[in-house]
């Protein structure tokens, strides 16, 4: 979880590379549905009247930022609109941190040429509209931290550019849909933590091989990790705080080599020879030499500190809350970029290596 304070810090990166990558060429090649199409069939005047019809489904708009959104304003200088350059369509819609309170009215599914809605931080409640599947440019959807129920739409399995999906804090239920795998090879980051999720994480997801950011932590996944997840680009994997069991994932981190955040903690995951060994795992490990979190606390982990434990790369090292036996390696020396280590309430017995002292980073 400590990964949140890094996501929005990722989250503008990305859109800024988006909103680069939109103004220098009208169709850059990674995009599978033409955008050029998006743009045509409908027009400015019909973008205006579902804003319009948007904003009459928000109850309270405590800082008026839809104060200038009526007849005689033109559309694009509408608060937190966004057109082409031509000005010929709305491409844009960001009311981030606005306090909105109603409904996600389903008029915004009229507004085709969107790439880009951004409702972060309101009161929206009530469950995300599935018309919104009819958007077939839509590249970013962030709705974190609003009041959203329901389940993720099975429709947006329709979604066939979309890169961000983001719909942290809200509370959210159901399982997550296979289908919503089917057409997601933009996709790169899905955050769905603090939600009631419940089920497996689907296997489908291996669908998605540009998929370089998964939260899911904080919701009621059970099962293992899917095996598929080797398909993928993975850089962050946060699934802390569900239900899933099953061994500590060595075959998937054997091909993850880029992971930098791994973050397992407070699941029901087991070391290898029925909790009786955690070499192997950390081995693996080995591999990712990026790495810079892991976190594995609250599972009741057995066996020792293997002497891998010194990953160079690791600033964060959460193995608190265990049932890890034996003394501390010297090995811990090789931590040499650790600010965190965490190994409270293990079985850990001996005496504190001197090594500990030679941990410069240490906070
Ligand atoms: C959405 O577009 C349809 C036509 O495709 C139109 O009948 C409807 O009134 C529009 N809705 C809004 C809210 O603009
Ligand atoms: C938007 O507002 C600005 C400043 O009020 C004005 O100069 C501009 O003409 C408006 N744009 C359109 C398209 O109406
Ligand atoms: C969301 O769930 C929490 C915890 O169950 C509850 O306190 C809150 O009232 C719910 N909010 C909405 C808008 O349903
Ligand atoms: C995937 O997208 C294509 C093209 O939009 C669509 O025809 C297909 O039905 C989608 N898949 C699912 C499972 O909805
Ligand atoms: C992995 O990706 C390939 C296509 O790149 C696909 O054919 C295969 O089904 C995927 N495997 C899993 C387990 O999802
Ligand atoms: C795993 O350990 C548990 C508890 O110690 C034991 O009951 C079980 O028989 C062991 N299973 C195997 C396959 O060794
Ligand atoms: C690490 O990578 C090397 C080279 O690809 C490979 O030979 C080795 O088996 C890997 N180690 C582990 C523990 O996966
Ligand atoms: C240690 O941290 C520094 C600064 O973040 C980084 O440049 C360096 O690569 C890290 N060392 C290793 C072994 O990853
Ligand atoms: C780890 O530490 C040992 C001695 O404690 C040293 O011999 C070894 O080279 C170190 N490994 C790395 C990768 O720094
Ligand atoms: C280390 O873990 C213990 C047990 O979960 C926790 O109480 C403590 O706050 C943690 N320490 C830090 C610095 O996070
Ligand atoms: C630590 O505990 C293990 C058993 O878990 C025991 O074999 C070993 O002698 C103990 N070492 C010390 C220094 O107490």
């Amino acid at each position: 979880m400590a990964f949140i304070r890094n996501f929005y810090i990722l989250l503008f990166l990305l859109h800024f590379i988006l909103v680069s990558s939109n103004t220098g060429s009208p169709y850059p090649n990674r995009r599978r549905y033409p955008y050029h199409d998006c743009l045509q069939g409908r027009s400015l005047v019909e973008d205006k009247a579902a804003l319009l019809a948007f904003k009459k489904s928000v109850l309270v708009d405590p800082k008026s930022t839809l104060a200038n959104w009526e007849d005689g304003v033109h559309v694009c200088n509408f608060t937190g609109v966004t057109c082409n350059e031509q000005h010929h369509r709305v491409t844009q819609i960001d009311l981030s941190s606005s306090g909105l309170v109603g409904k996600i009215s389903p008029s915004l599914s009229n507004l085709t040429a969107l790439q880009l809605i951004n409702l972060y931080e309101n009161h929206f409640f009530s469950s995300i509209p599935p018309q919104l599947s009819s958007l077939p440019c839509l590249q970013t959807l962030v709705l974190n931290q609003n009041d959203l129920n329901g389940p993720v739409p099975d429709s947006f399995a329709l979604l066939t550019s979309l890169i961000v999906f983001a719909v942290m804090e809200n509370n959210l239920t159901g399982p997550l849909p296979p289908s919503f795998f089917s057409n997601c090879t933009q996709l790169k980051v899905i955050d769905l933590s603090f939600n009631y999720i419940i089920g497996r994480i689907p296997m489908e997801i291996g669908n998605c091989p540009s998929l370089w950011t998964l939260n899911l932590y904080n919701n009621q996944f059970i099962g293992q990790l899917p095996a598929s997840l080797t398909n993928t680009t993975l850089y962050n994997l946060d699934v802390e705080n569900n239900h899933l069991s099953g061994e500590l994932p060595s075959d998937l981190v054997s091909k993850l080599l880029n992971l930098m955040f791994l973050h397992l903690s407070y699941n029901n995951m087991r070391s290898h020879g029925n909790n009786t060994d955690l070499y192997p795992f950390f081995a693996t490990l080995g591999n990712c030499t990026g790495l810079t979190e892991l976190e594995l606390a609250g599972m009741g982990l057995g066996g020792k500190l293997p002497s891998s434990i010194g990953h160079p790369s690791l600033k964060r090292l959460e193995l608190q809350e265990n049932l890890i036996i034996g003394s501390i390696p010297p090995e811990i020396r090789n931590l040499s970029n650790i600010t965190m280590l965490n190994l409270t309430s293990n079985f850990l017995n001996g005496t504190i290596p001197e090594e500990l002292s030679l941990l410069l980073m240490l906070e």
